[in-house]
Formats: C-alpha cells, structure tokens, sequence
C-alpha cells in the first residue's frame, strides 16, 4: 500500500470502522495463535532431536568470541525472551553496546520477516547475523566450529542428526527449530477467538473494539498482532525530527533496500507479550505501555484519545500475554 493510500485509510478508519459492518465481513483481523508447536511453519513435524540440541546451542556462551554471551543473553526466556526491561540496547561480547532494542524470540516463527528492518528472511538465515555481529557476539563460524569440535559429546549429538557434524548451516538448522517451539498460545484473547467468549471482561474487549475502530489493526493484525508488514514509524507525523538524535539504526528498510521510500520503515512488531517485554520500539525509548500507546497515536494515527480509551486499549494489550509450556507468562 502507498504511503498516501495508508494514510486517508487511517484518517478515514475511524467512521469506517464504526459504522455496522454486514454480516459477512464479520471476521476477525485477528487469529488466535496454533497451539500445536511441534510442528514448523510448512505443518511438517519438528525433529525434537534437533530442537533438544539447538535448546543446547542457544544456551551455550562458545557461540561468542570470548566465551560469554549466548543467544540467551539477549533473550533470556526468564525475561520473556527479551532484554531485561531496564535494557533499552542490548550488551554483547566486551560491553559492547547496540543500536536497536532486542525483540523478543517468542512467537518470532509467526514473522514474515526477522529483525526489525527485515533483513533475515527466516530464523535459519537469521543466526548468522548475532554470531557474526562485532557487536553481539562478536566470531565467525571457523572459530565456532574449532571450539564445539573439542567437545566429543556435543560433536556425537551432532552427528546423530548430520552426518557432516558441527558445521554453520547445522548450528544453524537446530536453533531454527528450537526456536519454533519458542511460541506462547492460548493467551485470553486467543481463547475468545476461538468462541470462549467469557475470556475477555466487557474493559478489555471495548479496548479491542477501539483498537480496531481506531485503526491500530490496520498495522498490527493477523495471528501475531503485528510482524506481517512493513510500514514507516512516524506515517502521519514525524517520530525522527521530534525525537533527535538521529542513528543509522533510525534508517530502518532503507538500510537494506537503500531505495529513499523505505527510509524509517519497520516490520511492524508483533503485539503479542508486549505487556510483559518492556521497553518498547526499536531505539527503546518508550519504557511503559503508555507511552508507547501515545506515541501510536500522535505518530502512527496523527490523533488524539481520550485517557480512558488509551487506558481502554492497554487493558486489550494485557489480554495478548500467552503461555509457555502451559504457564503465563509474567512482568
Ligand atoms: C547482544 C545481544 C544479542 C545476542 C547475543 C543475540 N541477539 Fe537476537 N537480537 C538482538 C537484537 C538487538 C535484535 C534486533 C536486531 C535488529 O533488528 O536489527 C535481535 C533480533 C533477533 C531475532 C529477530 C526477532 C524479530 O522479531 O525480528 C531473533 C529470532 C533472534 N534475535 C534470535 C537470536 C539467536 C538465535 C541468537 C544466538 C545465535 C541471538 N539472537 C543472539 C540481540 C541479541
Ligand atoms: C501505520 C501503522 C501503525 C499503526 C496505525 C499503529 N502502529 Fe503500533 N507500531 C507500528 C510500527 C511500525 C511500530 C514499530 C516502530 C519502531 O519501533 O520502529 C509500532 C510499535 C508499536 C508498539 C511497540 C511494540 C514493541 O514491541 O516495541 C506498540 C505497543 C504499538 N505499536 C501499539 C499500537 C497501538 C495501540 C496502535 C493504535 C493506537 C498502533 N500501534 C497503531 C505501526 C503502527
């Protein structure tokens, strides 16, 4: 959709989407979240093999240039697979500080894109960038590969699922999978999607109306809320001017397209969890809901709301807390 198209859908949502809509269109922009994760995202059954070793490498700090930081460093499932909230930028090898907030990895299968500006087209080709990342871990595969290669029990796990071993692409394959069982379904709304309609108190599901009514759904939809789309952060006003200080990280798409269009373009994040992995946006700037929600509003619809709609609206936003394993999670 043009920039142009988005924004008088955006101004245009609200009575659109207020006036009673036929029968017919009745569907829900939102989906509830599978609650099979044992299979991949093609429904072919996940080798639990390959997800117990890439638990295993996810974990496992030899990934790192000086033996510190794994891949749960950053996203520590105590911390709701994110960075810890009073981490706006992640840490990697040395202290070294990074650009952009880390998302979480729950739900990140349902993505059509990794990363912020989208530059991974999937979790296997996503890997390779925190590994190699000066800034994040900080090696390369050689190094990896001469490490895990002295370890004789990792190396017969290895071979029991690769006949070629430990090499990039497997390290590669195992996390992929491991992080496809890294998904937390049946949060309330999910249930009420699927027709519990005691799930949601009368509060929260008049917040889901407004989100809908004032066109929050027209970015962040389908089955993760958000992460099927790219869109610009500031459409209606500009986010960079009024915030400073502007970073290369700020470019967005256009640092992988370097077409002048995707200059401050997004994936637009998945909403799911997002009340329990504060802070927020990709520069980390927003540390509560709140502020995040005003920031939607005066960027993203170029509007205002009155405090007991956006109060309205964060009450929806708690109803997309999942679980995994079967527990809730929590702040
Ligand atoms: C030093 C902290 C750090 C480490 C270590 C790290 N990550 Fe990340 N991760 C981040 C940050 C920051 C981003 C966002 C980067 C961006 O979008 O440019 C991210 C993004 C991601 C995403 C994309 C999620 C999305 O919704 O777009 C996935 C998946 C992911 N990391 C998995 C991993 C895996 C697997 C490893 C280990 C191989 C790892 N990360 C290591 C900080 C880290
Ligand atoms: C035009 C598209 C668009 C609209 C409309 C929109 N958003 Fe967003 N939203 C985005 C983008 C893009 C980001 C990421 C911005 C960034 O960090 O670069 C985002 C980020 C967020 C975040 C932070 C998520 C995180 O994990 O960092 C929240 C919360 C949010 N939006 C809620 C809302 C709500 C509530 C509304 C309606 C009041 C709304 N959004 C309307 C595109 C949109």
């Amino acid at each position: 959709m043009s920039r142009a198209a988005l924004k008088g859908m955006l101004m245009g949502s609200v009575l659109m989407l207020t006036a009673p809509l036929p029968v017919a269109a009745q569907q829900e922009p939102l989906s509830p979240l599978p609650l099979d994760n044992s299979v991949d995202n093609q429904g072919k059954k996940l080798d639990p093999r390959k997800v117990a070793l890439g638990d295993k490498l996810f974990h496992d700090p030899r990934l790192s240039k000086d033996n510190t930081i794994s891949c749960a460093s950053c996203h520590n499932l105590a911390t709701n697979g994110a960075d810890a909230s009073d981490r706006p930028l992640s840490f990697g090898v040395g202290g070294a500080k990074g650009v952009v907030n880390s998302p979480t990895v729950f739900n990140s299968r349902y993505n059509f894109r990794q990363f912020w500006d989208g530059r991974a087209a999937n979790l296997v080709e996503q890997v390779v960038g925190p590994i190699h990342n000066p800034i994040e871990m900080a090696t390369n595969w050689p190094e990896v590969i001469a490490k895990l290669n002295k370890d004789s029990a990792l190396v017969a796990q290895f071979q029991a699922i690769y006949p070629d071993g430990v090499q990039g692409k497997n390290i590669q394959d195992a996390i992929a999978a491991y992080e496809m069982t890294l998904t937390t379904p049946n949060a309330r709304i999910d249930k009420w999607l699927r027709g519990d309609k005691g799930a949601l108190s009368a509060d929260e599901l008049k917040g889901y109306q407004l989100f809908k009514s004032y066109g929050c759904i027209a970015c962040h939809q389908g089955a993760n809320v958000g992460g099927n789309m790219y869109q610009i952060f500031g459409v209606m006003n500009g986010y960079f001017a009024a915030r400073g200080n502007l970073t290369e990280a700020d470019n967005g798409r256009f640092n992988v397209t370097k077409n002048p269009a995707d200059k401050h373009m997004f994936k637009v994040p998945s909403l799911r969890n997002a009340a329990v992995t504060p802070p927020y946006f990709h520069d980390g700037t927003a540390q509560t809901l709140e502020q995040a929600v005003d920031v939607m509003f005066r960027f993203q619809l170029g509007r205002t709301a009155p405090p007991e709609e956006k109060a309205l609206i964060i009450k929806f936003l708690h109803t997309l807390t999942g679980e995994y394993k079967g527990k809730p999670l929590e702040n």
